[in-house]
């Protein structure tokens, strides 16, 4: 396994590759690897000749009060988790390989990026968009692999690839989440680390949450706004939590609901003391 730290050594080892008919796929993360990170590895791995992982906490996404310089950085951790994955490349660039000085360009996702998440975090999927389509021209993969944990990220990034002509096939893989203990169901994230032992049993709360609305919805429930009130009783009573937003969208258009109808979106942000923990699920209507 190679660490690559410059676009420079990066380039041409992408090149050889490609001339050697390799397919490359790609996993854009921020770090602090967890089995949610490992299962994108172990598909990309699975379905490419040569699997590049890229760490970059990307200063760009996060708000002036938000956790960049507290962002888990945990680079020896990571290098053995990719290795026994068997990645064959990490692109490890610093904050000046990606941003160099003088730095003016930005990529801006109109309309998908105003509600959900984006209503509270005001620039992060400009942030987003901007890193991953330099990231995308950088290792230039035939596939690139995201989580659906991070539903509107998915979204914003396959209309950025699509507006913008990236020849790349993107593919969603489903959220992983603990599946034992008292915080069983809870979804995978690096931002876990900053919860109590109390706080990660109640955050469990949040996909039981889901599960019963969609249970509702199964048994026939089609306003929104009434699986919206479960869900926040489920979370008010039973957590410590301030739930931030919960919202049922159009999983395509990631347009509000008043009615569930085909592809809905059940989406949630919720803050612990620390952490602001997001979760969502998609269910069909017919
Ligand atoms: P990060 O939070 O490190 O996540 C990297 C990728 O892992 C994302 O596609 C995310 O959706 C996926 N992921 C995280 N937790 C997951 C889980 N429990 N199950 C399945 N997939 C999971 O998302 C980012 O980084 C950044 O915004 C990035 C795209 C790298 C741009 O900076």
């Amino acid at each position: 396994m190679k660490i690559v730290t410059s676009i420079k050594t990066l380039r041409p080892i992408l090149t050889r590759a490609k001339l050697q008919k390799k397919t490359i796929g790609f996993v854009p993360t921020m770090g602090a690897l967890h089995e949610g990170h490992a299962e994108l590895l172990k598909r990309c791995k699975k379905e490419n000749n040569l699997s590049v992982l890229s760490i970059f906490v990307n200063p760009t996404q996060f708000g002036p009060h938000e956790d960049f310089r507290k962002y888990p950085r945990e680079k020896t951790k990571d290098v053995l988790l990719a290795k026994k994955l068997n990645i064959d490349i990490i692109f490890y660039p610093s904050e000046e390989e990606i941003y160099p000085s003088g730095y003016l360009t930005y990529v801006k996702v109109e309309r998908l990026t105003q509600n959900l998440c984006g209503r509270f975090r005001p620039g992060h999927f400009q942030g987003v968009a901007t890193v991953v389509a330099k990231l995308m021209n950088i290792v230039s993969p035939d596939t690139m692999y995201l989580g659906q944990k991070d539903a509107q990220q998915c979204v914003i990034i396959k209309q950025m690839a699509r507006d913008l002509n990236f020849p790349t096939a993107i593919k969603v893989v489903p959220t992983v989440r603990e599946t034992k203990g008292d915080s069983k169901g809870l979804a995978l994230s690096s931002r876990n680390k900053y919860l109590s032992q109390q706080e990660r049993k109640e955050a469990a709360a949040l996909y039981r949450a889901l599960c019963l609305a969609k249970e509702k919805i199964r048994q026939g429930v089609r306003k929104a706004s009434s699986i919206i009130k479960l869900i926040k009783s489920c979370i008010s009573e039973g957590t410590s939590g301030q739930i931030q937003y919960i919202e049922c969208v159009d999983a395509d258009s990631l347009q509000p609901l008043k009615t569930l109808r085909g592809k809905v979106l059940i989406a949630l942000a919720v803050w612990f003391r620390k952490a602001r923990l997001i979760d969502n699920i998609i269910v069909t209507v017919k």
